[in-house]
């Protein structure tokens, strides 16, 4: 028999199509909050309180695979929920939590979480820090969430220089959170 194309084979005999056929091309995408000198962690920690853009973290990362460094992990201290969580780590004796998927390569958690995208029908997987996780990611994501703070902080961990040319900005929305008095703007670049 010779191979059908997979469309056919979603197609009911009357013609309608009882399954969507999932795009198997996944949006590898990172998601950041950064302060204006890319400050994004003081001692293991989120420099701020912005309840807002974890709010936001969630609608975009919920239901998606997400790649964390073992580090981010611990300052989780927990899988989070409605996502597949896959922490990266360099320590074969490191076991997460059940809800947790323990990898040891950036290689074989980008793989992952494109597999598990394309079992779920998602057209995106995640990157979700950290410092050391984005610089090594940066390369090879097409899509970047980042959460501009107004604000210079004297923290530790930053991300990587990255060259606003190669990007075009799809998405802005400006807010002002009264808690904190900071701006702070959830921006959208998708790589040109
Ligand atoms: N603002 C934001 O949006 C945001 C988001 C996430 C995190 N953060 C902040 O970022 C900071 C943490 O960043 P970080 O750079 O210290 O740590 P990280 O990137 O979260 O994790 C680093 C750890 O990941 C593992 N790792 C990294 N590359 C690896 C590779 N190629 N193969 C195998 N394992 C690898 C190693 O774990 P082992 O040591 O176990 O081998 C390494 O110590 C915290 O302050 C956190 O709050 C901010």
């Amino acid at each position: 028999m010779s191979p059908q194309p997979v469309t056919s084979m979603l197609t009911g005999t009357d013609g309608e199509d009882y399954a969507e056929l999932p795009d198997d091309t996944v949006r590898l995408a990172l998601i950041v909050a950064m302060a204006s000198n890319r400050c994004i962690g003081m001692d293991n920690m989120l420099p701020w309180r912005l309840p807002a853009d974890l709010q936001y973290f969630k609608r975009i990362t919920s239901g998606k695979a997400i790649v964390m460094g073992r580090t981010t992990y611990d300052s989780l201290g927990r899988p989070l929920p409605n996502r597949t969580n896959i922490v990266i780590t360099r320590n074969h004796a490191w076991e997460g939590p059940i809800g947790t998927r323990v990898v040891h390569s950036l290689e074989a958690a980008v793989a992952l979480a494109e597999a598990v995208a394309v079992c779920n029908a998602q057209d995106e997987a995640l990157i979700i820090g950290g410092a050391e996780i984005y610089a090594q990611a940066l390369p090879l994501v097409s899509r970047m969430y980042i959460t501009e703070v107004e604000t210079e902080v004297d923290g530790d961990a930053f991300f990587p220089v990255w060259n606003q040319a190669e990007w075009q900005e799809i998405g802005r929305e400006r807010h002002h959170d009264e808690a904190t008095g900071l701006d702070y703007s959830f921006v959208v670049y998708d790589r040109l």
